[in-house]
């Protein structure tokens, strides 16, 4: 068995965007992201700041927007228009999920798809599905790069994708099912309507777990040799933690860990990747400005 270290292709994968950053910044566009958070929920709120910390060490510009929860849609929207005419800003980032009174929908769809970093854009989606050049959304491309990374085949193998989120499950599977590598893939999305998810988990080369449960993928459900990419971000109640609570993914970690061939722990696999397919987003935009296909 071998741990697929997230940590370790996000440092790699953001010394690279540093030197890319550079060389932009030195031809005078120094790519910028400005992320947006209404109200104070307080994961959304780690989220936001790793965001920044991230852009500051990679010399990118960031502005950071935070407004009460009781913002009005309206004036989310001509913040969004202000961004999307400030050429000091190549990403856009709406952190979700946006308080009740408001349409998400409708703010993503406001967002311009040049500077779309999150992927979310219907444009985007739909650019994705048809395997035409885009912003991917950053989960699923964290999970794409991580398997490249380990040279892990995807032509031919049978992938097993549990959830159906707009964010990860439906995404990560259309990418892998694109013909182009990494890619290839004989695909099957398992959700909350699937009869037996044991019988299409065995049958798995790879399984990508993204149903937002703990304890959804037990050893039971896996083959000898599998591949293991957990998605899940879950906390369960840990009282020997200051904070009262552990973070755990979606599969059964100790239990699976001795049967595949390769697995993502939690926290340290896909979670690292996401911030950095989100810089590599705005750097890749800045880029198509300087190219003047921004
Ligand atoms: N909330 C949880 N994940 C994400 C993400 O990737 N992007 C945004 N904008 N909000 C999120």
């Amino acid at each position: 068995m071998e741990l697929i270290d997230g940590k370790a292709t996000a440092a790699r994968i953001r010394g690279e965007l540093r030197e890319r950053a550079a060389k932009l910044t030195a031809q005078g566009i120094q790519p910028g992201l400005a992320v947006v958070l209404l109200g104070e929920d307080p994961a959304s709120r780690s989220y936001v700041t790793a965001k920044e910390k991230a852009c500051g060490e990679l010399g990118l510009y960031s502005r950071d927007i935070r407004k009460p929860a009781e913002t009005s849609e309206e004036e989310l929207l001509c913040l969004i228009d202000e961004l999307n005419g400030d050429p000091a800003i190549h990403g856009i980032l709406v952190q979700l999920p946006l308080p009740s009174h408001i349409n998400s929908d409708r703010v993503i769809e406001r967002i311009i798809p040049t500077k779309d970093v999150d992927g979310f854009h219907p444009v985007s989606v739909g650019k994705m599905m048809l395997g035409q050049e885009t912003f991917l959304p950053c989960t699923p491309h964290g999970i794409v790069k991580l398997l490249e990374e380990k040279n892990i085949e995807t032509s031919g193998a049978e992938i097993v994708v549990v959830g159906r989120s707009n964010i990860v499950g439906k995404p990560i599977a259309n990418m892998l099912l694109q013909k182009t590598r990494p890619g290839n893939a004989t695909v099957t999305v398992c959700h909350t309507g699937t009869k037996s998810l044991k019988e299409h988990t065995l049958r798995a080369d790879i399984i990508i777990a993204a149903a937002g449960r703990a304890g959804t993928i037990t050893a039971d459900m896996v083959r000898e040799g599998a591949v293991i990419i957990d998605v899940g971000v879950n906390r369960v109640p840990d009282d020997t933690k200051k904070r009262g609570y552990r973070l755990v993914g979606d599969v059964d970690f100790e239990a699976v860990k001795e049967k595949s061939s390769f697995i993502t722990p939690v926290p340290g696999g896909v979670g690292p990747m996401t911030i950095t397919m989100l810089l590599y987003n705005t750097v890749l935009s800045a880029e198509r400005v300087l190219a003047g296909r921004g």
